[in-house]
């Protein structure tokens, strides 16, 4: 069966801390297990031809947890994207990051700079990571820069707005997943998320997969897309 793939994919992964949790295991334990399921799905996604991959990894509200794990996540964000760039070159990715960067330490911006220009000729899939990124933040620093401009009042329109926002040259998401059971967005894509397909699995970020991830495909390839029409 020919199924349409979704052009842009954008997933809140969540649930490692319940995962590490269950295992009596620190809450960062879960976030380095969930780093392994990132680079799965993001394999999974290049060979399925998704244009565009989001990952929301770290929310504005975040810094409001314990010192320690806002600290190791920001490690982590580090070692990774030192230790990835090799991986995402050969399967020519190219990586992007959306959110607040002036909020972040040196290093983690250093890392960020240095990862998106290493890979930024490579055409293949566009794996977006929103750090420091929340939905509202983002149409906040985009009016901010509107005003800044001096756009005048006629000019404002859907475009102008969307080209102002972190997102700017990137498709609204066709389909979003939340791992960890909730069903709510926590402040992510709220402009962006317009007409985007829900699924929301069960299963915590560190045990999704690949078999999760192409029934979340398959359950939007069913889905019906009127975009306030008659379809
Ligand atoms: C998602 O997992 C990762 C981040 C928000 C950084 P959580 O850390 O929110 O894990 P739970 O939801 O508490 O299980
Ligand atoms: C959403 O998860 C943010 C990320 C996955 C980065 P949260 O764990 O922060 O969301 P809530 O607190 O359950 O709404
Ligand atoms: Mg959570």
């Amino acid at each position: 069966m020919n199924r349409p793939v979704p052009r842009h994919v954008a997933i809140v992964m969540d649930g490692n801390g319940r995962w590490a949790r269950k295992r009596l295991m620190p809450r960062n334990f879960g976030h380095r297990k969930g780093v392994e399921t990132l680079r799965s799905i993001v394999k999974a996604s290049a060979a399925r031809r998704i244009d565009y991959l989001t990952v929301f990894a770290f929310s504005t509200e975040n810094w409001s947890r314990p010192q320690e794990e806002v600290g190791a996540l920001m490690s982590l964000f580090v070692e990774t994207l030192e230790k990835e760039v090799p991986a995402l070159m050969e399967n020519k990715v190219r990586i992007r990051f959306i959110g607040d960067r002036s909020a972040l330490g040196r290093k983690v911006i250093e890392k960020m700079r240095m990862s998106e220009t290493q890979t930024e000729k490579n055409k293949g899939l566009t794996l977006t990571i929103a750090l420091n990124y929340s939905g509202r933040d983002d149409l906040v620093r985009a009016f901010g820069r509107i005003v800044e401009d001096t756009v005048p009042a006629q000019h404002i329109d859907e475009t102008l707005i969307s080209s102002y926002l972190d997102t700017a040259g990137i498709p609204d998401p066709d389909l979003i997943i939340r791992t960890g059971g909730e069903h709510r967005i926590s402040n992510f894509f709220l402009w962006q998320s317009a007409y985007s397909e829900f699924y929301t699995s069960s299963r915590y970020w560190p045990d999704f997969n690949e078999k999760e991830f192409d029934k979340a495909l398959n359950a939007y390839g069913k889905r019906e897309r009127r975009f306030g029409g008659l379809g």
